[in-house]
């Protein structure tokens, strides 16, 4: 469970909504404000303890808005053994797990298009079996399945970034209620 006071905003049951003009989202979104990278870490193990394989998690979002942050909590909630960090030059990122499982991490800001993720060879990736997520997804929208969980996130100031969750495919939607339970308790 999240500590007490962490999490200002979930939906669709809101009850404070700081950022005003946030949308009200339905039963397959759920959108919430992080106040620290701590706390978008802590998220992002929740959902990572959730991870089964073939998951697809799109983090899409400008630079510095915590892509990379999340997807550290994602990995160690999944279990990984090796840390997550972002070297610019390096595209796929695999961690492995205790149970000799990977999950995968792809950064397709270099990437200029479909052709050259395909090269990359992410298509062997969605059939690999592993957990996967992908930075920048929007830059190879073309080739992503359509099945997946989306999160956007957006930088609001300093320390402050509005994370938003949406299912795409009843599989997501199931994983987007439990991660709400095992995050919110709701
Ligand atoms: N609430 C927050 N959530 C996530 N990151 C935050 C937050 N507040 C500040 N930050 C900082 O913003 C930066 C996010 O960087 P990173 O996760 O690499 O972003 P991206 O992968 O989207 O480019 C980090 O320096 C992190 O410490
Ligand atoms: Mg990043």
């Amino acid at each position: 469970m999240m500590q007490a006071g962490e999490v200002l905003v979930t939906l669709p049951t809101l009850t404070y909504n700081p950022a005003g003009s946030m949308p009200i989202l339905d039963e397959r979104s759920l959108e919430f404000l992080s106040h620290s990278p701590d706390q978008t870490r802590r998220i992002g193990v929740r959902l990572g303890e959730l991870l089964e394989g073939g998951h697809l998690i799109c983090l899409a979002g400008d630079l510095g808005s915590g892509k990379t942050t999340l997807a550290q909590g994602i990995a160690r909630g999944w279990g990984s053994l090796d840390p997550v960090t972002s070297p610019t030059f390096v595209l796929i990122h695999q961690y492995r797990r205790a149970d000799s499982q990977f999950l995968y991490h792809f950064d397709a800001f270099r990437v200029g298009g479909v052709g050259e993720a395909q090269d990359l060879g992410l298509g062997e990736l969605f059939e690999d079996g592993g957990p996967l997520m992908i930075e920048w997804p929007e830059r190879i929208a073309g080739m992503l399945p359509e099945a997946h969980l989306w999160i956007s996130l957006r930088w609001l100031d300093e320390s402050r970034r509005g994370l938003e969750f949406h299912a795409r495919g009843a599989e997501y939607e199931r994983l987007l209620r439990a991660f709400r339970k095992a995050a919110f308790g709701g």
